[in-house]
C-alpha cells in the first residue's frame, strides 16, 4: 500500500480489541521515531514503552478514562527535556563527532553557539521546543504503524503534570508531551471507526503564491 493508503486507513481508534501488538512490530514504529529529524539533531525526547496493565490501569484515569488506554497493548509516552543543559547539547555532537570520525572540537563553535542561545532562554521555553522535537516524531509514529496495519491514537488528551508525577518523570529531566495507545482496533465496538475522514479541502489547505 501507498503511504497516502496508509494514512487513510488509520483513524484516532477510541476502542482497541485487546490484541497484543507483536514486539517486532512495535521496534518498528520506534525505530521510525528514532530516525525521525530533529533541531541539531540532539533529538531532545524519549519514548517510554509501557506494557504493564496495572501501570495503564492508573493511567487511565489521568486520561480522562479514555478507553484505547487500557485496551491497547502498550502506550508509548513521549516526554521531552525539561531544558537543554550543557551536557544535552554536548552529548549528541560528541557522539557525531566520534562516530563520522571527526576530530573532537569539529562542532564546537555551533554547538556553544546553540547552547548560548538555548541558555537565553527560560526552562519552560526549552522544554517547548524540545517537545515540538517529539511532535515530529509523532508523525512518523502514526505513519510507521499504520503501515504495520497497527492502530496508534495520537493523545494529548490527559494531565500532564499527574502523568509526569506517577512515572517520576523528573528523575529523567523528562515532561510528559504525547501519549500513543498502539493496538487493534475493535471494529465492532469502537463508535468512531466508520466515521468519514473529513479534512479541510485542498483548495483551502494548500495556498499557492
Ligand atoms: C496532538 C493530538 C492530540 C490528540 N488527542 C486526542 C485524545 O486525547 N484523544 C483522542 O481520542 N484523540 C485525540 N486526537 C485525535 C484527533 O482528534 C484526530 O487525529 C483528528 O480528529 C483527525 O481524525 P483521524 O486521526 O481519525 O483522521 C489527537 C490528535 C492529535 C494530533
Amino acid at each position: 500500500m501507498s503511504l497516502l493508503q496508509d494514512l487513510s486507513w488509520r483513524y484516532a481508534t477510541k476502542k482497541m480489541n485487546g490484541q497484543v501488538v507483536p514486539e517486532d512490530k512495535v521496534d518498528y514504529i520506534l525505530e521510525a521515531a528514532r530516525l525521525g529529524p530533529t533541531s541539531s539533531g540532539i533529538q531532545p525526547f524519549r519514548i517510554l514503552v509501557i506494557k504493564d496493565a496495572a501501570l495503564k490501569a492508573k493511567i487511565q484515569p489521568i486520561a480522562y478514562n479514555q478507553e484505547q488506554i487500557t485496551s491497547a497493548s502498550h502506550l508509548l509516552v513521549f516526554a521531552a527535556f525539561d531544558e537543554y543543559t550543557k551536557e544535552r547539547v554536548d552529548a549528541p555532537f560528541a557522539q557525531q563527532e566520534q562516530e563520522r570520525g571527526l576530530p573532537a572540537g569539529f562542532a564546537d563553535e555551533y554547538k556553544n553557539n546553540l547552547f548560548k542561545s538555548y541558555s537565553s532562554q527560560t526552562k519552560d521555553q526549552n522544554f517547548q521546543h524540545a517537545a515540538r522535537q517529539a511532535y515530529i516524531a509523532l508523525g512518523l509514529v502514526l505513519a510507521a504503524a499504520a503501515e504495520q496495519k497497527v492502530d496508534a491514537t495520537p493523545m494529548e488528551g490527559f494531565v500532564n503534570a499527574d502523568l509526569d508525577q506517577l512515572l517520576e518523570l523528573d528523575k529523567l529531566g523528562l515532561k510528559s508531551v504525547l501519549i500513543v495507545p498502539l493496538g487493534y482496533r475493535d471494529a465492532e465496538n469502537d463508535w468512531y471507526v466508520n466515521f468519514k475522514k473529513v479534512r479541510t479541502s485542498k483548495d483551502e489547505f494548500i495556498i499557492n503564491l
